[in-house]
């Protein structure tokens, strides 16, 4: 099977790593930038300038891992040359261009996979697996919270012409998809602060939501992004009828339903391999991967709710 990688950045270069693991997979990849093509290409991959190139090779499947702007319009010409899709968060900026994607796929008969990678850290699927057997009840309150200090970031991030949005659409769109996977519904309702706070940028660097799931359970969702060094965090609690589960990203998943703490540990398994395992063997069994484009549309459509909520003091 050929797989197409468009951007060869910090995302591209982990799929690509991720995908040459897995036999039978032959990659090429694509970028505009001269240096990255380089880059790529020593680490033993045929690299292309541009998204035609790319499709001239006929892959089966594309990963798309350009700045925000540009990935549903990239999406969208992949599947239209015949390909199926792995579109990396946040898909689109906008619902009409996430809900064209969708519709090019269900026309042209193409699976979409959204990259919503944390789903395959260990803790997070073992905290899914607690919740689903019933192990804590019934889920009532979720809170989720991802903060941290500077760090290595494309500059674009920070663009609203290329971005779309700032770090709900690059790190908390992550923490609102998992908020749907833990708990196995939909969102219903949402309320938000969204500020621009440490950075002189276009874009929010902070944002808390009050989210309301279908079954009446309540969530919070926190995200900041600090002007200076910090002691970061990134964790999740349940709350359930029964019992509670904390999840320390990266680390462990602890649980209890009022007799011992089982401790279940992080590994270093790669999160990347595990979205690219499940994306090959979804398409050689010919079924459709998850999480897929109506988890994409769901998560966008509540950070966009979360932008319209939050925007009169929001964004400039
Ligand atoms: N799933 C995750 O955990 C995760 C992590 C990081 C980034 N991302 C996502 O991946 C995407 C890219 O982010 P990044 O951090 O890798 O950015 P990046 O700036 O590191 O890489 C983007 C690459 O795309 C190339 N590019 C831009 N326009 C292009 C075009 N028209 N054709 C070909 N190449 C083009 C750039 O030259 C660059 O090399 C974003 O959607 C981002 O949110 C996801």
């Amino acid at each position: 099977m050929r797989i197409g990688i468009l951007g060869m950045g910090t995302a591209g270069g982990r799929h690509l790593r991720a995908f040459r693991q897995i036999s039978g997979v032959d990659l090429i990849a694509a970028d505009i930038d001269a240096d990255r093509r380089r880059q790529a290409e020593a680490e033993g991959v045929p690299v292309v300038p541009s998204l035609d190139d790319l499709l001239a090779a006929r892959p089966d499947a594309v990963v798309i891992a350009v700045p925000h702007a540009y990935l549903a319009q990239a999406g969208m010409r992949a599947i239209d040359a015949g390909c199926h899709v792995l579109m990396e968060k946040p898909m689109a900026t906008c619902r009409e261009d996430a809900a064209a994607v969708l519709q090019h796929a269900r026309r042209a008969s193409r699976f979409i996979m959204v990259s919503f990678v944390h789903r395959f850290r260990p803790e997070v699927a073992a905290a899914r697996r607690v919740i689903a057997r019933g192990d804590i009840g019934q889920p009532r309150l979720i809170v989720d919270t991802m903060a941290s200090g500077t760090s290595d970031m494309p500059l674009w991030v920070w663009s609203r012409r290329h971005a779309g949005g700032g770090m709900m659409f690059y790190n908390g769109i992550h923490q609102i998809d998992r908020v749907r996977f833990l708990l196995g519904e939909d969102i219903v309702t949402v309320r938000a602060e969204v500020r621009t706070l440490g950075y002189q940028v276009q874009v929010e660097d902070t944002a808390a939501a009050l989210l309301g799931l279908r079954s009446g359970a309540v969530g919070t969702v926190v995200q900041h992004k600090a002007p200076a060094a910090a002691l970061g965090g990134w964790e999740t609690q349940v709350f359930g009828s029964t019992g509670s589960l904390h999840i320390t990203t990266g680390r462990e998943m602890r649980w209890t339903a009022g007799g011992d703490v089982i401790t279940i540990p992080g590994t270093p398994e790669d999160r990347f391999s595990g979205a690219a395992n499940e994306f090959i063997a979804a398409l050689r069994e010919g079924r459709a991967p998850e999480p897929d484009g109506e988890d994409g549309f769901a998560a966008l459509d509540v950070v966009l709710r979360m932008y319209s909520e939050g925007a009169s003091r929001a964004i400039s």
